[in-house]
């Protein structure tokens, strides 16, 4: 891929959809395979929350959220495979990762004030790397509306529930219910809800393995980098 050496600024991937879609697995692999940095947006409202939750701050506690965007005590880290969440320099990536931090994250996510505190910090993981894929709910319509690739994932409920139950070794009812709730929040809400960007390539990846997805956005941005 030696045309991307020559692009002077930095080639993004934006990758796109509802809970357990793929996002993280697809995402995180094309990073690998495209020599790309990788973050997962939603670790910064996973860190929030999870923050906010150890602090006691309540999820309608609009000032208080805010102010905790820019609280020193936490900040995020971008590893190979991992967004990492640093809570009083303890790596606590560990906890983002339950169902119940998901649901209060999707609950701090409504606050405009909130998503925009946390905006630039996610636009800054752009810089210094050459190329980056960016996976989340808002990253090619308000995070990188300039991606030059973007990508919007879908997935039958009841398969994405089983794809999470299975990673969780959760109950698959409780998971599709408390994901039906979530996705709900998620592209309901005022402040830059979930939605297929505009020019995106979208893939229901319902019945085809993640390998295959990848190979699918692998292949496109080849594609595109062609006629750089
Ligand atoms: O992708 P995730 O499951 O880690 O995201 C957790 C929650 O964070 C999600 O339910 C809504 C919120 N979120 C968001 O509002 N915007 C993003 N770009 C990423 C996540």
């Amino acid at each position: 891929m030696s045309n991307e050496k020559t692009l002077n600024k930095t080639f993004v991937v934006t990758i796109d959809g509802p809970a357990a879609s793929g996002k993280s697995s697809v995402s995180r692999e094309l990073a690998k395979r495209l020599q790309f940095a990788w973050v997962s947006t939603g670790a910064f409202y996973r860190g929030l929350a999870l923050v906010a939750l150890k602090k006691e701050i309540d999820f309608d506690n609009v000032q208080g959220l805010e102010a905790l965007c820019h609280d020193p005590d936490w900040h995020i880290e971008l590893k190979t495979e991992r967004t990492c969440v640093y809570f009083q320099n303890q790596d606590v990536t560990d906890q983002i990762n339950h169902e119940d931090v998901g649901s209060f994250a999707s609950r701090i996510s409504h606050h405009q004030n909130v998503r925009a505190a946390l905006l630039q910090k996610q636009r800054d993981c752009a810089l210094g790397n050459k190329g980056l894929v960016a996976e989340g709910r808002d990253c090619g319509t308000v995070v990188f509306p300039e991606a030059q690739v973007k990508v919007y994932l879908t997935a039958d409920s009841e398969f994405r529930a089983q794809r999470r139950a299975l990673e969780q070794g959760a109950d698959v009812r409780d998971v599709e219910m408390a994901q039906k709730i979530r996705d709900l929040q998620d592209s309901s809400r005022k402040a830059a809800p979930l939605q297929v960007p505009p020019n995106s390539l979208v893939i229901d990846t319902t019945h085809i393995t993640l390998n295959q997805v990848v190979d699918q956005v692998q292949a496109h941005v080849s594609n595109l980098l062609k006629t750089l």
